[in-house]
């Protein structure tokens, strides 16, 4: 059986990843405005990536007699001045989950909660995986800046991602 502290935070997460599976997909209709296919396609994978994390949490959460409390998911932004101010704000949001997965593996550690700690292992990881990729984009858009050409070609290469 899960214990309270574990469970509230776990469902705290539940609402984190799904806050930003739709503020992923918000971004990839800012993209899809801005005819850069591939961005969009990058983001639209990212928002389904998110809502199956948020699931790893519900089905744990089940798994261990809990109760799954789903709560209010806020609006997310609809605009952007720039790709590169979009994708800054990516990095900062994951950098935000990456500290509140943290928080949560603290959590679990006081709670002597060791199968929370082996399942929060994979978050931990993952996390590592995201800010890299988020930070390799950051940087490509700051080297290329506006031009054209250069766009086109990492909205190619963003466009190559497939779901995992
Ligand atoms: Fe579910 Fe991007 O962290």
């Amino acid at each position: 059986m899960i214990g309270k502290p574990v469970l509230t935070a776990m469902n705290d997460q539940i609402n984190k990843e799904l806050f930003s599976s739709y503020l992923y997909l918000s971004m990839a209709a800012y993209f899809e405005d801005k005819n850069l296919a591939g961005f969009a396609s990058w983001m639209r994978n990212q928002s389904t990536e998110e809502r199956e994390h948020a699931m790893k949490f519900y089905d744990f959460i089940l798994e261990r007699g809990g109760k799954v409390e789903l709560k209010a998911i806020d609006a997310p932004k609809i605009d952007w001045k720039s790709s590169l101010e979009l994708f800054e704000e990516v990095a900062a949001h994951e950098a935000s989950v990456t500290a509140s997965i943290y928080a949560l593996y603290e959590v679990a550690l006081k709670e002597k909660d060791y199968p929370a700690q082996v399942m929060l292992q994979w978050f931990i990881s993952e996390q590592v995986e995201e800010e890299k990729n988020v930070a390799e984009i950051v940087g490509n858009l700051k080297l290329i800046e506006d031009r054209g050409t250069a766009v086109l070609m990492l909205d190619h290469r963003l466009g190559k991602r497939t779901a995992e």
